[in-house]
């Protein structure tokens, strides 16, 4: 195939999933949709951990994990990686593995709230390719399951707070949503996020919500979900196509996002 053979296949191929070529992408996270989201979406990600599908059809968890999804993919030599060395392909799984290593999801709450009492949350995260990471909190952590957080009963009191890699507040991507719409979203992008593999260089955001307890006694889990990318941390994941910029090796729908869960917390309401 030509170059721009390969770029035209390329550009078909995305339109023909339906996703517009500069708004609205999901690798760039989703900068021009300003609503809540929940770990469905994205059908694309996979999962480092099994119990994210639990009680799912047999064999579902082995399909969405890392190893089978993205890695094993990589090793195989199929699509974009079949222009690497073996070896290249083995030093970009080093990287993914470390990238995946680094990145982590956690909660923090004092786990206990009167009925309708504002009680704060925080989520931090490290890791995540980048440019983007998107953190949302949910009710369990499960692919399938997952509600935004408001489902359970907990109401989102005003605007997240969202500190960057730089841990400077950000609002830009939130308030492209109109303040008379309410920005008490439960799910946000961060922008400006860096990670190099090679360089062992990760990132880093933290978010803090405040959340209104539910109005009936008893106990309510809290779950942070956590979206990222993988390939771009990495110099091997990335074509320099002439014509259409970087595009990630692993191509638009392949396994290279994440969806992380936190630990559950259950506060008690009473
Ligand atoms: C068509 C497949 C596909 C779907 C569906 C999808 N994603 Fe992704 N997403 C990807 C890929 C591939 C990456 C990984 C980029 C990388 O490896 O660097 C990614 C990465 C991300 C990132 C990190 C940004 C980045 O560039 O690294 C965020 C945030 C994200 N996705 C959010 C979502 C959300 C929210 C949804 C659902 C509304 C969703 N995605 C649905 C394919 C998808």
């Amino acid at each position: 195939m030509t170059i721009q053979t390969r770029a035209a296949a390329i550009v078909l191929g995305m339109l023909a999933l339906g996703f517009p070529l500069a708004a609205g992408a999901y690798p760039g996270g989703t900068p021009n949709f300003q609503t809540d989201a929940a770990p469905y979406c994205a059908g694309c990600h996979s999962s480092r951990q099994e119990f994210a599908f639990s009680g799912a059809a047999p064999g579902m968890a082995a399909k969405q994990l890392v190893e089978n999804k993205h890695l094993a993919v990589i090793r195989a030599g199929k699509g974009g990686y079949g222009d690497l060395t073996a070896e290249q392909r083995e030093e970009l799984v080093g990287h993914i593995q470390a990238l995946d290593a680094a990145s982590t999801v956690q909660l923090n709450v004092i786990p206990k709230a009167k009925p309708g009492e504002v009680i704060t949350v925080t989520v931090d995260v490290t890791g995540g390719a980048g440019p983007v990471v998107g953190i949302a909190l949910v009710d369990r952590p499960h692919r399938a399951l997952a509600r935004p957080i408001a489902g359970s009963g907990w109401q989102v009191v005003g605007e997240p707070t969202v500190l960057g890699q730089d841990f400077k507040e950000q609002t830009e991507w939130l308030h492209l949503r109109p303040a008379d719409a309410m920005r008490n979203l439960s799910f946000v992008n961060v922008k400006g996020i860096r990670s190099d593999a090679a360089a062992g260089e990760w990132g880093r955001a933290q978010v803090v919500w405040k959340l209104r307890a539910p109005t009936t006694p008893g106990t309510y889990p809290l779950v942070a979900s956590y979206w990222y990318g993988s390939e771009k941390a990495s110099p091997l994941g990335i074509i320099d196509d002439p014509i259409l910029g970087k595009m990630l090796r692993g191509g638009f729908a392949g396994g290279s996002g994440r969806i992380l869960f936190s630990d559950v917390i259950g506060v008690k309401v009473r």
